[in-house]
């Protein structure tokens, strides 16, 4: 019983700290290479946005007026999601724009760049557009052209392979050319 007690106790502590996550830079960089951002020039940009709208924090949340929040790492706006339920332009809840699984996040931060691209976030274009970009190339993670891996690929909406940033859509294009023949 007493065992049960200290495994309950160390459960919940691991929960609780799971739940708020303030990411390292690397680490940020690793999981939005796990999310296919994997463009050199796009993930730095990626990462200053993320820097600038929530300093890394999964559970930033910003309530401008009782209409409008942003939610989460990429600070998305509540017309893309739902409270309390799945919904809006992403069809997620709100509420799980705030916990440390990013892959909703990360579809969801998609779909609005392919809609409005950086510009819907003004940190963005106040401190990031043309400015000196977050030094990602040091972190162990940061690989260019990203590993080609089968479980990424399936995992990936064909939506979202084809927005894939040149150059490497040139180069699966290519790829596939060569297999045909
Ligand atoms: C992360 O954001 C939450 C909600 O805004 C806040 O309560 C928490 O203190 C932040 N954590 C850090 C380390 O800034």
């Amino acid at each position: 019983m007493g065992g049960g007690r200290v495994l309950c106790l160390v459960l919940t502590i691991f929960i609780s700290t799971t739940q708020c996550k303030v990411f390292t830079r690397c680490q940020l960089t690793r999981e939005l290479l796990k999310a296919n951002f994997h463009q050199k020039t796009f993930l730095s940009n990626w990462v200053c946005l993320i820097e600038q709208e929530s300093g890394r924090n999964t559970t930033a949340l910003n309530v401008k007026s009782a209409r409008k929040q942003y939610y989460g790492l990429f600070q998305i706006g509540n017309e893309y999601c739902k409270e309390g339920r799945k919904g809006g332009k992403c069809n997620v809840a709100c509420e799980a724009l705030l916990d440390d699984d990013i892959r909703d996040d990360c579809s969801c931060a998609l779909q609005v760049f392919e809609e409005e691209g950086f510009k819907y976030w003004s940190k963005w274009e106040n401190r990031c557009k043309g400015e000196r970009l977050p030094d990602i190339e040091k972190c162990p993670d940061w690989q260019y052209p990203p590993r080609a891996s089968p479980d990424r690929f399936k995992r990936t909406p064909l939506r979202s392979r084809l927005t894939e940033p040149y150059p490497y859509n040139i180069l699966t294009k290519y790829q596939r050319l060569k297999r045909r023949k």
